[in-house]
């Protein structure tokens, strides 16, 4: 089979990683790709939004299967694209249609889904220009710190939290004026919930689900969860408290509702459903859904998948994933994320890189984020630049053989965050 895998990030890098293994795969192709994921099958120039030239590029190479990355071509209809053309109807998605996609590109419609699915949530009042005093009503009925969201998509920038009811009554201004754009022309206000958080993994043929390995990660760019947010600076998996309780929780009152949910809605749905949770004293409450993997979550849970990725992508396509077999490594798997110096902040790029051999010699798993290749050389080119990881019998054992290899790996003003996993 021919797959095509769009995106250019860790995850998938991760991802083309776990497919490559597959003894299903004949060509293995990736829209664009970076330096890592050419180590394992065909970068191709494409965006992955230029639906056109996606479409041209899978008819001439033969593409079987399309695998989608990140959320914004899912957003934008690309399995409508697909399947609307005679010519590429054929084709598999992997990957909600845009109707699902909602599920991301609008908190709005997330949140009422979970509302009408009875799935538990922080409460919450959805805004725009013309109800503002009802959410400064809202507001007034609620505990610091708030929690103001952007509906529409604003690359991981939309959420807010702020301290005092004057702050965020004034943001809730500003978003609704156009801080995002029309991404912020809704706003959802929401409850503050405490509590740790998880990021459970589902795969979906729009009837029969299998779950991932749960994995953490770790956002902010400062050790001790301090300073800005940024894609994400490590992850780990397994988590500790999401032991068999707290799973079945899982199961029963959100992953089958969602999946009944969405069939009782007619969305038609095969691809990854994630579900980013908070453990509130013992019980998981959804914060958000996202449509694709996570990142820097892929680059750990794919190392715990012992089963044929593109197996259980047949799955999804034929939709008898119940009769595929999910086994997952029982060791830790972790990741720490090399970033540019100043991320999240402003950062050069095109520093060249060394030390990947040996790094890789000692026992990790490099998975590409942000590279690219310059003259023949790798060089730095992006805030996350590369992701380290390893296996362990316990966190501690994975992590440090992750820091290891980590020092192996030399760029100009390299950071990384040296407490991955801390608070597990
Ligand atoms: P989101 O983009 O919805 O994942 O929000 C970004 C981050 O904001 C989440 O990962 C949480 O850490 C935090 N957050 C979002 N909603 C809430 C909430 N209702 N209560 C507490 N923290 C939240
Ligand atoms: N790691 C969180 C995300 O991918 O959105």
């Amino acid at each position: 089979m021919n797959i095509l895998l769009l995106g250019s990030g860790g995850r998938e890098h991760a991802m083309a990683w776990k497919m490559a293994q597959s003894p299903k795969v004949e060509h293995l192709y990736i829209a664009p790709g970076n330096a890592g994921t050419r180590e394992v099958g065909e970068n191709v120039p494409i965006k992955a939004t230029d639906f056109a030239a996606l479409k041209e590029f899978a008819l001439a190479q033969k593409v079987d299967m399309v695998v989608v990355g990140p959320e914004d071509p899912l957003v934008q209809g690309i399995y409508e694209e697909f399947g609307k053309d005679a010519a590429t109807s054929h084709i598999a998605i992997i990957g909600p249609t845009a109707k699902g996609a909602q599920l991301e590109g609008s908190k709005e419609f997330a949140k009422g889904f979970m509302q009408r699915h009875h799935i538990p949530t922080a409460r919450y009042k959805s805004i725009t220009a013309d109800n503002l005093e009802e959410g400064f009503a809202f507001l007034e009925s609620l505990e610091a710190p708030y929690v103001l969201k952007a509906d529409g998509l604003c690359a991981g920038k939309g959420v807010l939290i702020l301290p005092t009811l004057e702050e965020a009554k004034k943001e809730l201004k500003e978003m609704l004026h156009g801080m995002f754009g029309q991404a912020s022309a809704t706003v959802v206000i929401e409850e503050f919930l405490s509590g740790i958080e998880c990021s459970v993994f589902v795969l979906t043929d729009s009837e029969h689900y299998k779950v991932l390995p749960v994995a953490k990660d770790y956002k902010r760019v400062g050790e001790g969860d301090q300073g800005l947010n940024t894609g994400g600076m490590g992850s780990v998996t397994p988590v500790p408290f999401a032991n068999e309780e707290f799973m079945e929780k899982v199961r029963t009152r959100i992953i089958e509702p969602t999946v009944k949910g969405l069939q009782e809605e007619e969305i038609l749905y095969k691809g990854f459903i994630f579900l980013g949770l908070i453990n509130v004293k013992g019980e998981p409450m959804v914060i958000e859904y996202n449509v694709r993997m996570g990142d820097p979550e892929t680059e750990s849970v794919m190392l715990r998948v012992k089963s044929d990725l593109v197996d259980l992508f047949e799955g999804v396509r034929d939709g008898n994933l119940d009769t595929k077999s999910l086994v997952i490594d029982p060791r830790t798997a972790t990741c720490v994320m090399l970033v540019s110096g100043g991320y999240p902040g402003s950062y050069e790029k095109g520093y060249p890189m060394s030390g990947f051999e040996q790094a890789a010699d000692s026992g990790s798993i490099l998975f590409h984020a942000g590279t690219t290749v310059k003259e023949g050389n790798t060089v730095t080119n992006g805030g996350r630049v590369i992701a380290v990881c390893s296996y362990g019998n316990t966190k501690e054992e994975a992590l440090s053989q992750s820091y290891k290899a980590a020092d192996m790996i030399h760029f100009d003003k390299k950071y990384f965050r040296r407490d991955i996993g801390f608070d597990l």
